[in-house]
């Protein structure tokens, strides 16, 4: 059996800072509010009219290539999660095939739909492709480009001072002989029984079945298409829902508890972890898990003041950028951890 390596990092976000002012002048909020409750003091929007989900995975997956030393044609199989899809379909996963230039029909193009888990699903699909020797370059992308769906007014504040847009990806591969770099072991998580508490339902095709037919706005005419309506657009139905304190409850729980399942499936201690990765959901969120954990401040990473929640993207940000500025070298043990909309979340423990 292979062990599988993160042989190649890179991330991409767009240039556009828009710091909690701006958002101030468009609705009802504070600076202090938002700082105070999320730790979030700025966050990049890709260009309307020349960015979107895809061109933001591609930047950031041309640097996850060119830090793996090989070339796009050589990709086997592309992996993309995103929350926020240039199209309903195809997914994105294709569109980055395309977007890179990659002609081989060989190529597999998945894609990944678990939000804030995405990447972490995304890791743990890619390690047993890769255990089993199916494939030898697998390209994982997490993207978002939030900015293009959310509320910017006051009804949609608390979830649309999250969110910001940008990318990151790794390109991985069997480790070699020798080599210690390598995911030690995965762990996914799902209930469905919150599917709604974070959720973006319109448009969709849930046909009014969980008990909001009424408010949907249907036509009586069985063979118009229900998929939108009229009314949802007027009642701004066609936007996130988070119940903000569930989910943070929930998540400040699964976090600490997803991560010792993986130290303890490796037989590892939470003082031996260089860093943890979280999902960058709310700093607040990850403050209470390293509190938990027992962690020193060196150990958990942060930059969601920077950037905000960029949910499938905010993983491979994170690990890229503390690669960059070397707080992860070779051989460190390293855990990355989500939790988001399903709700689902997992963890992948890995010797960079
Ligand atoms: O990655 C996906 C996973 N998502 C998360 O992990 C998010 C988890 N949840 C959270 O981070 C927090 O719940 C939020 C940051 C979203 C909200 O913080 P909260 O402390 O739970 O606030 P709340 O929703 O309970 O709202 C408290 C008050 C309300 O006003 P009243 O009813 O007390 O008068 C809200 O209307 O804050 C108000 N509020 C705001 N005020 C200013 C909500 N959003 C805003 C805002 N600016 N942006």
């Amino acid at each position: 059996m292979n062990r599988t390596k993160i042989a190649g990092i890179g991330h991409y976000v767009p240039e556009r800072i828009v710091t909690n002012a701006e958002l101030e002048v468009v609705m009802d909020t504070s600076d202090e509010w938002i700082i105070e409750r999320t730790g979030i003091e700025e966050r990049r929007f890709g260009e309307r009219f020349k960015e979107n989900t895809t061109i933001l995975g591609a930047k950031a997956a041309r640097k996850a290539i060119e830090n793996a030393g090989i070339e796009a044609e050589e990709i086997d199989f592309i992996i993309f999660a995103t929350l926020s899809p240039d199209y309903f379909f195809p997914g994105c996963g294709v569109l980055l095939q395309r977007e890179l230039g990659i002609t081989s029909t060989e190529i597999g193009a998945l894609d990944v739909r678990n939000q804030c888990s995405g990447f972490v699903y995304g890791m743990s699909i890619a390690d047993q492709f890769i255990k089993t020797g199916h494939y030898k370059n697998i390209l994982l992308v997490g993207a978002e480009m939030h900015s293009m769906g959310l509320d910017f007014t006051t009804r949609g504040r608390n979830v649309s001072v999250i969110f910001g847009d940008g990318a990151g990806a790794v390109v991985l591969q069997p480790s070699r002989e020798g080599e210690s770099s390598e995911i030690l072991t995965t762990h996914l998580h799902a209930d469905g029984t919150y599917a709604e508490e974070l959720a973006f339902i319109n448009p969709g095709a849930h046909g009014g079945v969980h008990g909001n037919k009424d408010e949907m706005g249907y036509s009586e005419n069985k063979w118009d298409p229900i998929f939108i309506t009229q009314k949802m657009l007027d009642d701004g139905m066609t936007f996130p829902y988070m119940n903000g304190q569930l989910v943070f409850k929930t998540a400040v729980k699964k976090f600490p508890e997803v991560i010792m399942k993986a130290l303890n499936t490796a037989g590892k201690k939470a003082e031996e972890l260089k860093l943890v990765v979280p999902h960058q959901a709310n700093l607040r969120i990850s403050q209470f898990v390293q509190r938990m954990l027992r962690l020193r401040d060196d150990q958990v990473f942060s930059n969601i003041q920077k950037y905000g929640n960029t949910t499938a993207a905010s993983i491979p940000i994170a690990l890229s950028e503390a690669v960059q500025q070397g707080v992860v070298q070779r051989g460190d043990l390293v855990c990355l951890a989500a939790f988001g909309s399903g709700f689902t979340w997992g963890s992948v423990l890995l010797t960079w």
